[in-house]
Formats: structure tokens, sequence, C-alpha cells
């Protein structure tokens, strides 16, 4: 993009492209890692009710550090995990971009450190709050290599760490022992360890909140987004030792969280196990959808998550991607040669996914 002279745009800003995820009609839409499954009538009445209970109070500004809300947030992951973590473990925003926006603010001093393909929003989110981002590697096929990672830590001592588990674009998930020893490394080394789980639910692995009680240097992202199939009503949230916390109370923007947002949020955990029941066929039609892909001679990385990136087709990924969206399919080309992300939709999408991929290759 080249700016106008006359526009003072921030130099540091001026190379860079703003995210932009194709959001284009298509009859399978599978390209950022939402939920297929819409809410249920049951829910939709019961956020209608509980908005028309706001909707009479707007006039005021909302709860400001949407106590209910995060109370609630802190017994779902104590649900979930077994911790012991209250409303002081626990900051709330619009997504989790919000919530990692907040963190850069706070603490994004110096250098931070990612792991490479990752979520494209961490570097990006780097750059435009002014950290400089150092791109970790990872193995040649693409998962989370511990020594690396550690060795890289010691080198650039960075003050944040991210790692994403499980990770966007592959899918990998890190094992809670090597999040562990990643977590004391950085410690050694005087930062803080971002791990972002907004992908949490469709894995087997342990949160890494349970890590929080024993190491204060970790900060767990979360998100309302993917699992509980609400990324429309924007809900993102850390849990974290207190002192962050109180660190998000300095960078949040007053007010940052609509009494709309909160109200609905909290209908969504009354929910939550009819929302959450959506997550085990979506692992099954996961592990079925990489069955189909295998048998058409394409390789997938193994995947905790409701996508998979694979690779093995001829031709470029921007032209297989071109070629999907003829066929009213829409995936996402993360950018890396060779490989394309497609996201578990419902039975109908995944079918119309793999019906286009046989004509096409
Ligand atoms: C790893 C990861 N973190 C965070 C987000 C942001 O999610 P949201 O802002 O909807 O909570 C995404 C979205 O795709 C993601 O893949």
């Amino acid at each position: 993009m080249s700016w106008p002279t006359w526009l003072p745009l921030r130099a540091d800003l001026q190379a860079l492209s703003a995210y932009g995820a194709p959001q284009v009609p298509a009859q399978a839409v599978l390209n950022t890692n939402e939920n297929p499954y819409p809410p249920s009538l049951a829910l939709q009445n019961a956020i209608t009710d509980a908005i028309q209970k706001v909707t009479s109070n707007l006039n005021r500004y909302p709860d400001r550090d949407a106590d209910v809300l995060r109370t609630r947030l802190a017994r779902y992951i104590n649900e979930g995990s077994g911790t012991d973590l209250q409303i002081k473990n626990i900051w709330a925003a619009n997504g989790s971009n919000e919530i990692i926006q907040s963190i850069f603010l706070a603490f994004g001093a110096g250098v931070t450190l990612g792991f490479t393909p990752s979520y494209s929003m961490h570097p990006l989110i780097a750059k435009v709050t002014g950290t400089t981002w150092v791109d970790g590697a990872r193995n040649s096929d693409l998962t989370f290599n511990l020594e690396v990672a550690t060795s890289e830590v010691r080198a650039h001592k960075p003050a944040l760490t991210f790692i994403t588990t499980p990770n966007n674009p592959t899918g990998d998930a890190i094992s809670l022992g090597d999040i562990s020893q990643l977590a004391d490394v950085v410690a050694e080394c005087g930062g803080l360890l971002i791990v972002d789980e907004a992908y949490a639910e469709f894995s087997q692995e342990i949160s890494a909140a349970t890590l929080l009680a024993d190491r204060p240097h970790v900060i767990v992202i979360r998100t309302m987004s993917k699992a509980f199939a609400f990324a429309g009503a924007r809900l993102g949230y850390l849990v974290a030792n207190e002192y962050v916390v109180d660190a998000m109370l300095l960078v949040r923007l007053p007010y940052h969280l609509s009494s709309l947002t909160q109200a609905a949020a909290e209908v969504a955990l009354d929910y939550r196990r009819e929302l959450l029941a959506g997550v085990s066929s979506l692992v099954t039609a996961r592990e079925q959808l990489a069955d189909s892909l295998h048998e058409l001679g394409l390789r997938t990385i193994p995947s905790s998550a409701n996508f998979l990136l694979f690779t093995g087709f001829n031709g470029s990924a921007p032209q297989l991607w071109a070629q999907l969206l003829e066929k009213g399919v829409l995936i996402r080309d993360v950018g890396l040669s060779g490989y394309l992300r497609v996201t578990i939709g419902n039975e109908a999408d995944n079918q119309r996914f793999i019906d286009a991929l046989k004509d096409l290759l």
C-alpha cells in the first residue's frame, strides 16, 4: 500500500498490511476457524431477554470491570482445569485480539519472541504497538520444538515470549510439560510467557492455567470465539496472576466492554454445556476430514484444533485457493508456500470441500 505524502502515518506502520482474511460470500465458509453451529433458538431467546433487560439502562456506562462476567469466567476455567482462580485472575475484553493488544501495551518493552508460523496477529499487534518482533524457528514439519524455543529465549531474552497451543495454523498442541520447561527458562530470563489457548477446548492437553499457582509470569489467553461458537459477540479473556490483571487496568480504555456484550457472554456461560457439546462432533469431523484428505493423496499436520493444515497438492496454494472459491468453498491461504488451511465445518460444508477438491486434484 502506498500512502499519500500529506498523511503523517508513523514510519514504522507504512510497510505493514492490515489483517484481511477475505470476507467473501461462499456456500461453505471454512476460512476463519469459526464454529459452524449457530446458537440454538433457546440461546438466542435467552440472549434477547438478557439484552432487553440491559437496554433500559443504556444511558449508564457498563460495569467498568465486568465483575460478574469475570467471576463466572474464573468458575468456568476452574471447572475445566481444577484450579482455584478468582475474579482477580481474569481480565475480559472485546475478543482475545484486544487482550493481546493490552498485553503489548502493558508489557511490550524490548523484544517479543514467537515461533512462526503462528497466529499472524501476534507479530502485527507487536509492530502496531511499537514492539520489536523476533521470529523464532519451528521444526521443518512446522511443529513446535522445545529445545529450539528455549535456546532462542536464552539468546534474545525477550520481555514477552508467545506460544500458541493448539497452534494456528498448524494445529499441533504443546504438552504441559514442555510449556512448564519453557516457562522456567522465560522466568530465568526475566520475561513473561504468553500462552494463547484460543483453541484449548478442542485439545486433550491440560491448560497452562494450571501453572499459574507456581509461575506468576505465565499469562493464558482464551476466547469464546471458537469452541463457544460466539465469535460475533467478541469476548476474549486472560487468566493470569493478579498483578498482571492490575496492569490491564492501566492500559484498558474505560468502559471498553459494553453492557450488551457482558450480558450476552454471561448467558453463553449459562449455556456452556450446550455450546461445548459441538466440540466433540467437530473433533470427530476433523479426523474424518483428515482421512478424506489422505485418501486424496494429501498430507496433514496432526491437529488438536478445529482446522487442518494440508499440503501435497500440485500447483500453488493461491491457485488452489482460488479454484476452490470458484466452486463455492472459501478456505484460508495463510501465506505458507504449498500449504492451505481448512476450518472444520458442518457435514455439508466438509463434503462440499472434499467434493470440490476431488474435482480439482
Ligand atoms: C490463536 C488465536 N488467538 C486469538 C485469536 C483471536 O480471536 P478473538 O479475537 O476472536 O477472540 C485467533 C483467531 O483466529 C486465533 O487463531
